[in-house]
């Protein structure tokens, strides 16, 4: 297939202009100064993050990605059921493999019904992703927007049926009532008729959890650490990723996996850019992520507060991972 068939299939809208360099500073600022020091978890992903958050998905000890991915497989006939034309809008696409699995129930000739619509942060992964699509769906049609989705859900496009994902327990990342808003901002987006399918990791044993955020081969690790990289490089500070370590523990009150950035000296950094000296003394850290994981009864919470009712789930024989596909709560029922 040659280049101008694909590009005729996808557009891209980019509403990022510009926004993050003042975001990150005022963040870090906020974070590092703080009692309790934090880096907000979204900065892991410039494109060294993304490529290691790849390389996690593919640990033996990371459950989440190889569970999802089989549920979804065996999943996606009964979700496309209902879905033969509209917009599949993929909230922090990244990869496109899951993507994959509910297009492959797409019949070749009805590709042409569907559009694609991922919605990203990094505009290279997502043009990335976004061609391999084209090249293994003809007729598939993409709009990719370059996003924060947390902020601009309004950007999506309306007028067509739609199939909202979100996989990989990314929810896993916000806390309550981030998760509250998430969620209702999706409602706001959704008509009669629209699905939202969401990936869930569920609670399970606190080894198992830790386990697969403490990697024997240490990704998981570099993957931290690179968040430091990350403000190295953009706000010009000068941390030394070797005078901190990797820590993450399941949180048993909380339900939630704490990751931090452990200090194994005392520590001086300048952030230049942003005029800020940070101390750390030895022992101390700066929290980087959370990771909840979920029962039942919390998901079906969760979806009842924000408006939306549970129309099937999909799990694994362990019960390890949920995909709850809903939709509007006063509309399920028809
Ligand atoms: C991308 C948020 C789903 O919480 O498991 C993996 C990120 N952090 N290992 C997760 C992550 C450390 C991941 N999510």
């Amino acid at each position: 297939m040659n280049d101008s068939l694909i590009k005729n299939r996808m557009e891209i809208i980019n509403c990022m202009n510009g926004t993050y360099h003042n975001d990150i500073k005022q963040d870090v600022i906020n974070g590092l100064t703080a009692s309790r020091k934090f880096i907000h978890s979204k900065y892991f992903y410039d494109a060294c993050g993304s490529h290691l958050f790849e390389k996690i998905c593919c640990l033996p000890e990371y459950y989440i990605t190889r569970t999802e991915l089989s549920i979804l497989r065996n999943a996606a006939p009964a979700i496309m059921d209902h879905f033969q034309e509209g917009d599949i809008v993929e909230l922090g696409s990244g990869a496109n493999w899951k993507i994959r699995a509910l297009l492959d129930t797409v019949p070749e000739n009805k590709l042409s019904n569907i559009r694609y619509i991922p919605v990203d942060v990094s505009e290279t992964a997502l043009k990335a992703a976004a061609e391999e699509l084209l090249k293994v769906y003809p007729g598939l049609k993409v709009l990719g927007i370059v996003a924060d989705f947390t902020r601009h859900m309004e950007i999506i496009p309306g007028g067509r049926d739609k199939l909202f994902v979100f996989f990989g327990s990314t929810i896993g990342n916000y806390n309550k009532d981030e998760c509250n808003t998430f969620l209702k901002s999706i409602a706001a987006s959704m008509t009669t008729g629209d699905r939202f399918l969401l990936g869930i990791d569920m609670l399970k044993p606190k080894d198992i959890l830790e386990r697969a955020y403490n990697d024997s081969s240490g990704i998981t690790s570099e993957f931290n650490k690179n968040i430091l990289n990350v403000l190295n490089r953009e706000l010009d500070a000068d941390f030394n990723l070797d005078h901190f370590n990797h820590l993450a523990v399941f949180n048993t009150e909380k339900e939630r996996i704490e990751m931090y950035l452990q200090a194994n000296r005392d520590v001086s950094v300048k952030i230049s850019s942003t005029g800020l000296k940070v101390e750390l003394k030895k022992g101390e850290t700066i929290h980087t992520e959370i990771c909840r994981k979920f029962s039942k009864d919390n998901i079906d919470r969760m979806a009842f507060n924000a408006g939306l009712s549970i129309t099937n789930r999909f799990s694994d024989p362990e019960g390890w991972f949920s995909l709850i596909e809903m939709a509007l709560l006063n509309t399920a029922h028809h």
